[in-house]
Formats: C-alpha cells, sequence, structure tokens
C-alpha cells in the first residue's frame, strides 16, 4: 500500500548526527551556532544543498522562463519544469495533474477561494472546515462564505486533539459543495485521517481541499493516496526556499476555470478587438515571472529530504516528540496538550500553570532555545481550547534529543515575569 504519514511513523533508523553540519545556519560562526532551534513549523533552516542549488541557478542559468528563444532562457525554462516534474514525482501525483507553483501555502488557498471556491459555493451552501485551521485555511474560505452568502461549518476539535469521524460526516451533505482540512495541525501536531476525511467528502459529492503544509517536511506525501482533489504546501517549512509553495490539483479540475490573476505568461493570444485566450495547463495560474529558483531551491529540498530517507526522517521525529512528552511529563507545572505521541508529526504543545506563554518563551529564548509562543495563527482554535496560547516546540532533522533535554533544564527554572503580571491577558495573533 502507498505510504502516507500515518502508516510511516514507525520504524527506519535515526537520522545521523552529522545531518547538523549539512546547515551552515549552526556552523560553528554562525548565528546558529549552540543555538536549539525549535520553531521549524514556522519555518526551517536550509541545508547547503538548497543553498547551493540557489545560487548555482543564479551563476548559471538565470533568465526568465518560458518567453526568450534563446539558449540561456530555454535552459532556466528546462530547470523550472525539472523542479516542477521532481515535486510531481515527490508528491506522487499523477502525470497529467496540476502542479502550479506559489507563492506559498496561504497563496494557494486564496487562489482556490478566489476561482473554484466562488464557483462552487454559493448562497445557501455550506463549507466545511476542522476547528483547528490555520487562518491561512479558514479566512480565505471565511470570506468566501461572506462574500457569497454560504454558511462556514467548523467541525468542532474533540479534547484529544482530534476530529471525530462521525462529527466530520454529520457537516457533511448535499449543500456542501467543499471542504478545507489541515493535514497535520500547526498547533498540536494531530494528523488527521486525510483518506477518509476526502472519501467521506467524496461520497457527498464535495471537493476537498487539504492544508499540508505541516505534513509535508515530515513524511512521504502520496497525494493519489490521499485522494485529495487540491494539496497545498510551502517550501520553506520543509527545508526550502521562503516565498515559494505547490498547489496541486488532479487532473482536470482547474482547465477551465478562469485564471486567479492575468498577465504576462497566461495568454496564449491577446489583440485588442478579439477576447484573451488563456493558455492551460500549471502557466494558468502562474502569472508574472514565476520564482523560478524557488521552484529549483524547492526541489533541492525533496532530493535533500529523499536522500536522507523518509523513513529515517519520520524515526527521527518519532524519538523527539517521545523525549519531549517525557521531559514535559517530569515538569509539574507543564501540560501537553492534545495527544502528539499518538502519531508524531515533529511537533509537541504545551502549556505551564500560571505562568503566561510569552513568559516561558523569553525565558527559553534567554538559553539559547527558540520556540513560538501564542496561538500560531490560529486563535479561533485557541478560544475552542480555552487557552490563551500554548509553547510549542517543533522539530525538524538536525533537532537533538539533547536540545530536548536543554528545554527540560530551563523549564524547571522558569517563573512568573512581565507578561503573567503586567499583560495576563495579552496575545498577539
Ligand atoms: C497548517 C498551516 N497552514 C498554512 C500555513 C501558512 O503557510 P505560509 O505562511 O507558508 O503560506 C502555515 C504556516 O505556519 C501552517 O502551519
Amino acid at each position: 500500500m502507498s505510504s502516507t504519514i500515518q502508516q510511516e511513523r514507525r520504524g527506519g533508523p535515526p537520522l545521523s548526527a552529522t545531518v547538523r553540519d549539512d546547515f551552515p545556519f549552526f556552523a560553528a560562526d554562525a548565528p546558529g551556532a549552540g543555538l536549539a532551534y525549535l520553531d521549524n513549523a514556522a519555518t526551517t533552516q536550509k541545508p547547503a544543498a538548497v543553498l547551493n542549488a540557489l545560487t548555482d541557478y543564479y551563476t548559471h542559468a538565470n533568465s526568465n522562463v518560458g518567453r526568450g528563444y534563446y539558449q540561456l532562457s530555454m535552459t532556466s525554462t528546462e530547470r523550472f519544469e525539472a523542479a516542477r516534474e521532481t515535486v510531481r514525482t515527490a508528491i506522487q501525483a499523477g502525470p497529467q495533474d496540476d502542479i502550479i507553483f506559489t507563492a506559498g501555502t496561504t497563496h494557494a488557498v486564496n487562489l482556490l477561494a478566489a476561482t473554484i471556491g466562488r464557483k462552487l459555493v454559493g448562497k445557501g451552501d455550506r463549507l466545511v472546515v476542522t476547528g483547528m485551521e490555520h487562518n491561512s485555511n479558514l479566512l480565505p474560505w471565511r470570506r468566501l462564505c461572506e462574500e457569497s452568502g454560504a454558511r462556514l461549518v467548523v467541525v468542532p476539535v474533540q479534547n484529544d486533539g482530534t476530529v471525530a469521524a462521525a462529527d466530520f460526516a454529520a457537516a457533511l451533505g448535499p449543500d456542501v459543495p467543499l471542504v478545507a482540512i489541515a493535514h497535520v495541525s500547526n498547533v498540536l501536531g494531530t494528523v488527521n485521517p486525510v483518506r477518509a476525511m476526502v472519501a467521506a467528502a467524496h461520497s457527498h459529492g464535495a471537493y476537498a481541499v487539504v492544508d499540508g503544509a505541516q505534513a509535508v517536511p515530515h513524511g512521504r506525501t502520496d497525494v493519489s493516496y490521499l485522494g485529495s482533489d487540491f494539496y497545498c504546501f510551502s517550501a520553506h517549512k520543509m527545508y526550502g526556499p521562503m516565498g515559494t509553495g505547490v498547489l496541486h490539483a488532479r487532473s482536470g479540475l482547474l482547465t477551465s476555470e478562469p485564471p486567479y490573476q492575468v498577465g504576462g505568461g497566461t495568454v496564449k493570444a491577446v489583440s485588442s478587438r478579439k477576447p484573451v485566450h488563456y493558455v492551460g495547463g500549471p502557466a494558468r495560474w502562474e502569472a508574472g515571472t514565476p520564482n523560478v529558483a524557488g521552484a529549483v531551491g524547492l526541489a533541492a529540498a525533496f532530493d535533500y529530504l529523499g536522500a536522507l530517507g523518509w523513513d529515517a526522517v519520520r524515526a527521527h521525529d518519532e524519538a523527539l516528540v517521545r523525549a519531549a512528552t517525557e521531559a514535559l511529563a517530569d515538569i509539574p507545572a507543564a501540560r501537553i496538550i492534545g495527544d502528539p505521541a499518538a502519531q508524531p508529526s515533529g511537533l509537541v504543545s504545551f502549556v505551564m500553570t500560571g505562568i503566561h506563554p510569552y513568559d516561558v518563551g523569553g525565558h527559553l529564548d534567554k538559553q539559547g532555545i527558540a520556540v513560538r509562543c501564542g496561538v500560531h495563527c490560529a486563535s479561533t482554535f485557541l478560544d475552542d481550547l480555552g487557552l490563551l496560547g500554548t509553547v510549542r516546540l517543533s522539530f525538524g532533522v538536525y533537532n537533538t534529543v539533547e536540545e530536548i533535554t536543554r528545554v527540560h533544564d530551563a523549564l524547571r527554572t522558569v517563573r512568573p515575569g512581565y507578561w503573567t503580571s503586567e499583560q495576563p491577558t495579552t496575545r498577539f495573533v
């Protein structure tokens, strides 16, 4: 059977300790030397393989794509299209599926909401999301509902951080043309049973959009197995460059939709007297000069992770999540939110009783430990959880169990500080 993030969580050798050496950011004379960087769900550091691919592209192939009738431009186009094929293979997309380069997950979801979303979702319809969505997979749909007169239905998250299959199924119906769900929660690390959720949506005739931003870095992605209609992710969360992402669309779904943005590269023919003819395929969705180097860098990131071995990446994640849950269990005031060890996805969220999350984050920062604390761009979810915020440890391939021991030791000395006493209810989005 094809593998997914769920199935790959056990087995495989752990990653070698020398992986950290692949990342110039952690070199002895670099800012990351000695830093326990545990905010990988926000963005990851970049290995030399990715940095070199970017430099190589700009040094040896830089020119615009798809427009130039000269060798250098054709080389650039070839590299861009080769990157597309690398992504296609890496996420196991079909040969006719669209692999569209975007600026990231947020851009991809907005593109969908403004095009196929507007076509499918109308007055009186319901659009289903889960209660754990990041703002980027919530607000575009919320706005679409406000504009169209549809109703946004939020399927609640249970105490263990999961969505009950029965609740999700109950939300579906003939008036639901589209569902939008996270593959992995960026707040709790919950792995949603996407294949089953997509199948349930399809059985009611709904299209399924999946936000894979937190899933792709942690396991081999198989969009064919998942069955999703649209799958979105960001390069920078998987060791690739910022400003690059992917929208995967199942074959034929976007072919005849009007483009999201129009401009150079999207047209077959333009004359002042006749209607504009737009190209098909991914170029229809990539108006203007695309981020060619970003695509090349993303392909290099997939190659890098493939060479490390996805099984090893998963085993590494699992070891770190296990170590973190054990470490936190030893801190009396710490309470883990959700059940991150159930299906480890490189992320553990917790709160400290009586201490504002920013005081915890600030204390860790002073010990050379970088974590994210707050609402993680999901304030509605944090409201539902009844929490001001959490402290989030999120892991990458270069993190070590020793760094988690450092977190443990630092948490033993954290005390209520400025935020707890002066701004006890303040939080930022
Ligand atoms: C689950 C999830 N979706 C979407 C996003 C948005 O990604 P980007 O800012 O790269 O567009 C994030 C970023 O944290 C995320 O965690």
